[in-house]
């Protein structure tokens, strides 16, 4: 029998609770709550009551075996102001239909033919730069997976557009930390001056977005891409889709499908700059395969060190750090009574520096994915995609999109932290870099010869281990 009492958890202070996204280092407040009160706990965020889940059982019941009972959770809710009812925050059988309707774009033939481009553009990305400069790796994995996602998926090239997009949503996850991630929509309505910049970069994008579509519906092109598939679609009725919720479903596949593989990307460098050895076992494995040429989608299969760098950064930086979900009826977890309308919140940032699942969980160590000790970990002790029907679309895409940007840049550069550069993960809605990742670069000579590239279309299918 589920009892009613609240699981245990932190005191919360008089109306405002205890707001830990609103302190100076959320994280380091979740740890030390997860320690304290173990698998599950309880917090109240001003009026909301929380439930924070540590035990991957917990998490496999809310995402995959009752996901029927939960739906997305207050801070997906809110950013429906800008994303209105794209595939991230739409629920029920309009999530259902358009899901359907994209994932073609995400099957395996087509990942084969993205890795062109990426490789494509990785290179060019790097091509101008020179030995001894400092850039802001972040800044500079931001620009080009937008670069990816934009040509890929919709279509377009580089160029004042994705400027444009880059800048708008770069103030949007910016400005959506803390507490604000909680406010009721109604608050972004205020003459504050951060409010109306951010009504403004809105305004600016939603124009290019209906640009994009409007320029595709008019030349009547079907490209294969992500937009021909959602412009081509058809209600049983025959109705298309209106152009708001092609908005939608855009504005959602440019947000969701580059900010969080550039993230990854971004801690991906700062790690092994810090991990002497896991670079030097990286540049090995990439060495001995690609011999001097350029990665191919074909070569991923045998790149496994590379596969795991990808994995043990995901688990120490997850790009989400949690999801979250909202109660839709009570349903009971570890024997406790969960009322309606409670927010359930599970964080990869906890789950994967478990020392239950694994050990020296603080070190950077690849190896772990190749020794075996990662199958026996329970389902949900690893998460960086979510799980169950809501897993991520672009799983597979942002997998093969950063072992196949790593494998370009990293037989040709090196990066170093600038001295006394603060690298601080900020829990935004996705875990960024407060002041981003300033790094001095340096060149490595050639391998096996000038690296050449040349890009081979490959049908060898690369699937997450
Ligand atoms: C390392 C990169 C990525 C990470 C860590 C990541 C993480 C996630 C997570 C955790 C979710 C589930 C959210 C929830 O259950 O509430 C999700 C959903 C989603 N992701 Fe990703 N993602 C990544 C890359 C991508 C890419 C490349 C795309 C598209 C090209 C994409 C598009 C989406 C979409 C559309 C959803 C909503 C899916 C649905 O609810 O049906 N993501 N992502």
């Amino acid at each position: 029998m589920p009892h009613n009492a609240f699981p245990p958890g932190p005191k919360p202070r008089f109306l405002i609770g205890n707001m830990p996204l609103a302190g100076a280092d959320p994280l380091a407040r979740f740890e030390a709550w997860a320690r304290e009160y173990g698998d599950i706990f309880h917090y109240r965020a001003a009026w909301l009551p929380v439930y924070f889940l540590n035990h991957p059982d917990y998490i496999e019941r809310v995402l995959v075996t009752q996901q029927q009972d939960f739906l997305k959770d207050r801070v997906i809710q809110n950013s429906r102001w800008f994303l209105g009812q794209g595939l991230l925050t739409n629920e029920g059988s309009s999530w259902l239909r358009q899901r359907r309707l994209s994932q073609p774009a995400f099957h395996r033939d087509r990942l084969a033919m993205y890795a062109k481009t990426i490789a494509e553009y990785s290179h060019e990305a790097v091509s101008s730069w020179r030995d001894g400069e400092v850039r802001d790796l972040h800044q500079d994995m931001m620009e080009l997976t937008l670069r990816i996602v934009a040509k890929l998926l919709f279509g377009v090239e580089v160029g004042e557009q994705t400027q444009r997009v880059s800048h708008a949503l770069n103030l949007l996850m910016k400005h959506s930390s803390g507490i604000r991630m909680i406010l009721p929509p109604i608050v972004r309505y205020l003459p504050l001056p951060t409010l109306i910049r951010m009504r403004r970069a809105i305004s600016r994008l939603d124009d290019t977005v209906y640009t994009i579509i409007r320029q595709r519906r008019a030349s009547g092109e079907d490209t294969g891409d992500l937009l021909s598939m959602l412009i081509a679609a058809r209600d049983e009725d025959g109705t298309q889709m209106s152009d708001r919720q092609l908005r939608d479903e855009v504005m959602t596949f440019l947000l969701a499908g580059y900010e969080t593989t550039a993230l990854a990307l971004s801690w991906m460098w700062y790690l092994l700059s810090q991990n002497r050895s896991a670079e030097a076992e990286l540049h090995q494995e990439l060495a001995a395969v690609l011999k001097g040429r350029a990665a191919t989608f074909g070569d991923l299969p045998q790149l496994r060190f590379t596969e795991a760098v990808v994995k043990e950064t995901m688990r120490l930086y997850p790009p989400a750090w949690s999801v979250a979900r909202e109660a839709a009826r009570e349903v009971e977890i570890a024997g406790y009574r969960i009322p309606a309308g409670s927010n359930i919140v599970m964080s990869q940032w906890i789950m994967h520096r478990d020392q239950r699942y694994f050990p020296d969980p603080h070190k950077f160590d690849p190896a772990r994915w190749l020794n075996g000790a990662t199958q026996r970990l329970p389902r949900y002790a690893y998460f960086p995609f979510g799980g169950g029907p809501r897993l991520c679309i672009g799983a597979s895409f942002a997998m093969m999109e950063a072992a196949l940007v790593l494998a370009t840049i990293a037989p040709k550069f090196s990066f170093r932290l600038l001295p006394g550069h603060l690298v601080k993960p900020v829990p935004s809605i996705t875990l960024r870099p407060q002041h981003g990742i300033k790094m001095s670069v340096h060149e490595l000579p050639a391998t096996a010869g000038e690296p050449q590239h040349e890009l081979t279309d490959s049908a060898v299918p690369y699937k997450m281990a």
